[in-house]
């Protein structure tokens, strides 16, 4: 099938993208700097799949260790998650993100061009839609972004335009996530973040576990029917599948191409509570607090240009999402160790 570069491998999202890869048939090499990972995650994903991983402790701004692991391996393409992911973080440290999202990419793709590689599925974002387009978002809305992190995606992929404009048989997907969440339904791996959660469904997690004493909602006046903000849910395995199709898609297509990989439907964040308190069997204790800087009310996608060009769509829904993160948080009182 082919040999694939997994950067960031060790993440929530790659995690479970190489499991996907390596029952697609794929060999895989993982680099990651496990800043935002464990390397246990590397015998997870082989006890899952039964088949061995490389992998490399590197960061993608080192040049001379992605070109050894180019020059060690086949790579007939990349799938690139490395990246740090936290908006509020990404307002504080600003340098730090576009260092390591934009510079680390440029690397990459740099030494991708001297070993003739020119396929790369890349971790954009529904982030990119900004705050000036309406839901459900398509494809062809125009890009922008209102803090670091949003602006080092819509960067990417003004970048992976210009490689492709500037080479006719290079490929690039930029597939934009909606909102993550679930883990796989062996409990073996899920979302383990270092530190306190950013993201609703890992901080539900937490305060089912005990480990977190509340969840605070930010804000139950938005126009939505509850008056919590509505997203787009989406099972990570589902995610992960959807990479598949855009390795299979970039390895028969050169250009650019940006694609949403949302269920189409959204959840408001009191839909999401209730699904979860049925999935632990216990109240989880919350309180409203202001609305958060920059959040929007209603973000879900426009799902159909994934059906049409890669014959993918979402399976799971929002109780079974809840029901595998459950699962994951009791297997991993500690998290991936
Ligand atoms: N989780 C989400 O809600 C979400 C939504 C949209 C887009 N994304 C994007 O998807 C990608 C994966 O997200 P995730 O949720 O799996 O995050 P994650 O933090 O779990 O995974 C990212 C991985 O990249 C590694 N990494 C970071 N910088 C690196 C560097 N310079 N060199 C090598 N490795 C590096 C981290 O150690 C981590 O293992 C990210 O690019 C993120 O921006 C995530």
């Amino acid at each position: 099938m082919g040999k694939i570069l997994v950067t960031g491998g060790t993440g929530f999202i790659g995690s479970h993208t190489c499991v996907e890869l390596l029952e697609n048939g794929y060999e895989i090499v993982i680099v990651d700097n496990l800043s935002n990972s464990k390397e246990a995650a590397v015998g997870r994903i082989e006890k899952i799949s039964g088949k061995e991983v490389t992998f490399v402790k590197a960061d993608i701004c080192d040049y001379d260790a992605l070109s050894e692991v180019f020059g060690k391996n086949d790579i007939d393409a990349v799938v690139h998650f490395a990246g740090l992911k936290a908006v509020g973080e990404s307002v504080r440290k600003p340098l730090e993100y576009y260092t390591n999202n934009i510079h680390g990419t440029l690397v990459l793709l740099r030494v991708m061009r001297e070993n003739g590689c020119k396929k790369i599925v890349f971790s954009s974002s529904a982030t990119v839609y900004g705050m000036n387009n309406k839901a459900p978002y398509t494809e062809d809305m125009p890009t922008s972004a209102t803090n670091p992190y949003g602006y080092t995606k819509v960067m990417i992929e003004q970048i992976l335009r210009d490689v492709c404009v500037s080479d006719s048989e290079f490929s690039a997907v930029a597939l934009r996530y909606f909102n993550p969440i679930g883990a796989h339904s062996s409990g073996l791996i899920g979302e383990d973040p270092n530190g306190i959660p950013n993201n609703l469904v890992p901080y539900i997690a937490q305060v089912a576990s005990g480990r977190l004493e509340q969840l605070s909602v930010y804000g139950d006046d938005y126009d939505t029917p509850d008056g919590t903000g509505v997203r787009d849910y989406i099972h990570v395995m589902d995610l992960a599948s959807g990479h598949v199709c855009a390795i299979d898609y970039a390895m028969k297509h050169n250009g650019f191409e940006p694609v949403n990989l949302g269920t189409g439907k959204g959840s408001s964040v009191l839909e999401v509570v209730a699904a979860y308190e049925k999935a632990c069997g216990k109240p989880i204790p919350k309180r409203i607090t202001e609305r958060r800087a920059g959040d929007i009310a209603i973000c879900y996608a426009d799902a159909s240009k994934a059906k049409e060009i890669f014959g993918w769509e979402a399976k799971s829904g929002i109780d079974e999402m809840c029901a595998d993160s459950w699962n994951f948080t009791k297997m991993n009182p500690n998290g991936i160790n």
